[in-house]
């Protein structure tokens, strides 16, 4: 391969990966100033939301967004995936605190940790809580749920800490469905 087409393929991978990540985040920056000028307390809240297209997010598959730095998982879950968390019997849970800006205080039933009553839909900070990595998803570990290798975290299908040294259940961010297929981050 000469040094021209090599440099081509470097290109093509990077607008695919650039074009790949426009295309989960619309920047919210755009449409909220015009928001912020008739409720000024909204300005600091408008610079930290990112508004995420899920619209070709298949079930049993996730995106990760960054949202203020990290990155967020949004998972379509399979019923599988529903039931089996949701058949976990809460004392078993090494955190059994929710983890959930949306629903602060609550357990940490599947219930309270996902995005819609049905339990399709689960948004979590991609940061696993011992020293912060970023864990494996798509049924990885031992509990078919997210996997951290450097240290051996096992999370379930809700994100909750089943196995390791993490010692609580990955965080879900503020968010919510601002219509049947986006949802806003912040
Ligand atoms: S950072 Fe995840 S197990 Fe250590």
């Amino acid at each position: 391969m000469s040094h021209a087409e090599d440099n081509e393929g470097t290109r093509r991978d990077f607008l695919y990966y650039a074009t790949a990540g426009a295309g989960a985040v619309t920047a919210g920056a755009a449409i909220w100033p015009l928001v912020n000028q008739m409720n000024p307390s909204a300005d600091v809240q408008a610079l930290s939301s990112i508004i995420v297209d899920v619209s070709g997010v298949e079930v049993g598959t996730q995106i990760s967004v960054m949202f203020l730095g990290k990155p967020v998982f949004i998972r379509r879950r399979t019923q599988e995936e529903i039931d089996e968390a949701r058949a976990v019997d809460l004392a078993e849970l090494p955190d059994q605190l929710d983890r959930n800006a949306n629903k602060p205080g609550l357990d940490a039933s599947d219930e309270n940790r996902t995005l819609d009553d049905a339990g399709e839909w689960l948004v979590m900070m991609g940061v696993c809580t011992h020293l912060g990595c970023v864990p494996l998803g798509d049924g990885a570990g031992e509990f078919n749920g997210w996997f951290c290798p450097c240290h051996g975290s096992h999370y379930d299908t809700a994100g909750r800490i089943r196995k390791g040294p993490a010692p609580e259940n990955l965080p879900v961010p503020t968010a919510e469905f601002i219509d049947a297929t986006t949802i806003q981050l912040g």
